[in-house]
């Protein structure tokens, strides 16, 4: 018998897997770069390229006038061109594409290109933009219960500002695309992406093809975490424009600091908010603004303003709300989907102002968390009854197992005998809706071939980024078929076996490709049954046996989430399929002396539904727990005065290594779920519990420096912490809170 295919594991682990820059080059192959605007507001009449075209090397200097299409590649919103014509809206906005026989020789001539550039006034930050009423649309708000009516019967109310920085993705494989001729004028690309259908429709549009002329693959992604959902598709365009003008095949593929100056990161928020709480310490009412750096372009800055609305009450019942976000223009690279989409900057928001509130009552922020979380049968502020709701469960759970209080308590102890090693604990739950939010992208289609040997053949939408969807679609169709696992391969994404797929993303890729896969071996299993209606064969002989009786043993299906109703109008409805929920305890040390901070341990208890594969659902909480941690922490995604990227390399751009990531500990709460095969979805949700770390360390800080503000500006950097235990006393406290600057209490 044939030997079984490799999974995507095991090709990793022996190092044999193709990433898309890995892939063998046809005869011939050219090698793309591009040339960037080294200003992040500039209009110029006429580029200069001359040099670039007669560098060694060059076959070509193509600009926006070379474009047989539209010169569009905005997913949602049109307003962002491949190369930029005449004006340019950040550092680092691609301009020519330089084609040559090597890769080097394309990037030194890519430095040469010039243009006549008069420096325009830029705004970097969002504050600017929204003072200069740069907003990408209006603003927009959710509201239930009346917030103006709560306050005066509010025991406390608080108010405090959250400053939250942006992440940069730093996926182990940087951006990669390779478009290769075909003979009847079309092209296949091969582009490392999450969404292979919106690269499809770009390329299309961009070379003036129809989509059937396009075929975009993806075998895998050496990490895309959101920051390959849209900005993937800037690179599959350049190859195909490269590769249609040339008539070769062309690699486009930025090395790590063009990568990293070049493409969008997670938005910075900016919140303020306003939380009032009954004398029993109930959420009585939550008013939050929400400011978000966009960046340039659209992109997908809505979408994840809208998730942001969506989770800005975490896991807590308030039954009066009102927020509002806005989305503001900067001139800087656009930000984009990253792990979480909106709603971790919500999150660490409302947790902020929970620690006010509970330093203003004097009590552990645990008592106001638990008394407020969410329970069966409540209604959120978007107006979804919420069923089967775990999070007391998950928190009494991690109650039970690691004992906050007593971690609190040994903290407290400890921290009284030693004053220069302080201990901070924290604790936070999740809440996490899951479903993509712009609703028509909750559909996908997958295709089953059985071939006669009894070996399996699945092809869907999603693609494998390293979070193990292949794994689960694998066991899935096995479970389904009731085939040996072994038997089944998952195959390359490819456009032209599965159309019109949604993006690898919203956690929703194994619920989504998994159900409509599932349908597609439930046919084929059917037409199975026919020959052999009490299923007494082995599987092989089943399938030898229908297809001497001519049964087919192929079938796509198409499935959609059923049950989404959600009305943006009124902001009400059910726009999740379900929650996730969870919660975890971090703990940290700070060295008062040399103003550094750990985060020692983060435990979890996570709401997985039935597991799938323990270790791939193990991975995603840890990895998820460690780039929350590293996002609030040492990442800093820092820019000069005029725009230009500082922190352009991982020398300067500090993500967690194993020196400095925590030890973390997960527990999965197993329980039936309506995701695939019993489970929930698992690859976003469990970032949230990184926002902890945050707020362990500044607990440990608080023990050392008392007057420390409860304002909340992070990322929590080793600098900040250094300033924040021995910089300047903050701005004076409000005389009647005591130590509680911007806090007050209500007049009623
Ligand atoms: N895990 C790994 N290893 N690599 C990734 O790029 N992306 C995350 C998450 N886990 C990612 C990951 C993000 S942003 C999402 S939306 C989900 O995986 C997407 O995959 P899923 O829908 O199959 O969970
Ligand atoms: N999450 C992630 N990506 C998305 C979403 C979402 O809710 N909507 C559109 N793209
Ligand atoms: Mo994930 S941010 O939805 O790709």
């Amino acid at each position: 018998m044939t030997a079984v295919a490799l999974t995507g594991p095991e090709l990793l682990v022996r190092g044999a897997a193709q990433f898309t820059a890995d892939l063998p080059l046809p005869a011939g192959a050219l090698h793309g770069a591009v040339a960037v605007s080294p200003l992040a507001h500039a209009r110029w009449s006429r580029l200069e390229c001359t040099a670039a075209a007669a560098s060694r090397g060059v076959l070509a200097v193509l600009t926006a006038a070379d474009i047989p299409g539209v010169n569009q590649v905005g997913d949602v919103v049109a307003d962002e061109p491949l190369l930029a014509d005449r004006e340019a809206t950040c550092v680092g906005q691609p301009i020519c594409l330089v084609l040559a026989d090597a890769a080097e020789a394309a990037w030194r001539a890519a430095q040469l290109v010039g243009a006549d550039w008069v420096e325009l006034p830029a705004v970097l930050d969002a504050h600017e933009a929204r003072a200069a009423g740069r907003l990408l649309g209006p603003p927009r708000t959710f509201a239930a219960g009346d917030v103006d009516a709560a306050w005066p019967r509010c025991a406390l109310v608080v108010e405090g500002h959250v400053e939250l920085g942006g992440q940069e993705h730093a996926a182990l494989e940087t951006h990669a695309a390779l478009a290769v001729p075909r003979d009847d004028g079309g092209l296949l690309v091969h582009a490392a992406t999450q969404s292979p259908s919106a690269a499809q429709r770009a390329v299309a549009a961009v070379t003036g093809l129809p989509m059937h002329l396009v075929e975009v693959q993806v075998t895998r992604l050496g990490g895309g975490f959101g920051g390959k959902e849209t900005q993937a598709t800037t690179w599959a365009c350049l190859a195909a424009l490269g590769a249609l003008h040339s008539a070769r095949a062309v690699r486009v593929a930025p090395d790590r600091r063009d990568d990293m100056r070049i493409t969008g990161k997670r938005h910075p928020y900016l919140g303020t908010y306003r939380l009032g709480l009954d004398a029993e310490g109930r959420f009585q009412a939550y008013e939050v603004t929400l400011l978000q750096d966009a960046g340039r372009t659209t992109d997908l800055s809505p979408a994840v303003l809208e998730r942001s609305l969506f989770h800005a009450c975490s896991a807590y019942a308030i039954p009066n709300v009102r927020i509002t976000v806005m989305s503001c223009r900067t001139n800087l690279p656009s930000n984009t989907a990253f792990r979480g989409f909106g709603a971790p900057q919500a999150i660490a928001t409302i947790e902020a102002g929970i620690r006010t509130a509970a330093r203003a009552m004097g009590v552990r922020p645990t008592v106001l968390q638990r008394a407020n979380l969410v329970t069966e049968g409540d209604v959120t502020h978007y107006g979804m009854r919420l069923v089967d709701v775990r999070a007391r469960e998950c928190w009494d759970a991690l109650v039970a197992r690691f004992d906050p209080d007593r971690l609190a308590a040994d903290a407290q102890a400890w921290n009284a005998q030693h004053p220069l090693v302080r201990r901070g604990v924290d604790v936070i739950p999740l809440c996490f809706g899951i479903a993509f939010t712009a609703q028509a992208l909750n559909q996908a289609e997958a295709l089953v071939h059985v071939y006669v040997d009894g070996t399996v053949s699945v092809t869907t939408g999603a693609v494998d980024m390293g979070q193990g969807v292949g794994a689960k679609l694998r066991a899935a169709v096995a479970h389904e078929l009731g085939a040996p696992v072994e038997l089944v391969r998952v195959e390359p994404t490819t456009t032209s076996r599965v159309a019109n797929v949604s993006p690898t993303a919203a956690s929703t890729g194994a619920d989504l490709n998994g159900a409509a896969a599932t349908q597609a071996a439930r046919v084929v299993r059917a037409g199975l049954e026919k020959v052999d209606p009490g299923g007494e064969l082995a599987w092989r002989q089943r399938v030898a046996l229908a297809y001497e009786a001519r049964v087919g043993l192929s079938a796509l299906a198409h499935y959609a989430t059923p049950g989404l109703d959600f009305d943006a109008g009124s902001h009400r409805g059910r726009p999740f399929a379900y929650h996730v929920y969870g919660a975890a305890v971090v703990t940290s040390t700070v060295d008062v002396l040399r103003g550094t901070a750990q985060v020692d341990r983060v435990a979890v208890v996570h709401d997985i539904g039935r597991s799938i594969d323990r270790l791939v659902d193990l991975g995603q909480v840890e990895g998820a727990v460690v780039q929350g941690v590293g996002w609030l922490t040492c990442e800093e995604v820092r820019h000069d005065g005029r725009g230009r990227l500082l922190t352009d390399s991982l020398a300067t751009y500090k993500i967690p290594d194993l020196a400095s990531a925590p030890e973390v500990e997960v527990v999965l709460l197993e329980r039936e779920a309506p995701g695939l095969l019993g489970s929930k979805a698992v690859g976003e949700p469990p970032l949230v519990y990184g926002i902890g770390a945050l707020f362990a360390i500044r607990d440990a800080i608080r023990s050392a420096r008392p007057d420390l503000p409860d304002d909340v500006r992070a990322p929590l950097t080793p600098e900040q912490v250094f300033l924040a235990l021995h910089g300047p006393l903050p701005a004076a406290p409000d005389a009647d809170v005591p130590g509680g600057g911007g806090s007050g209490r209500a007049d009623g």
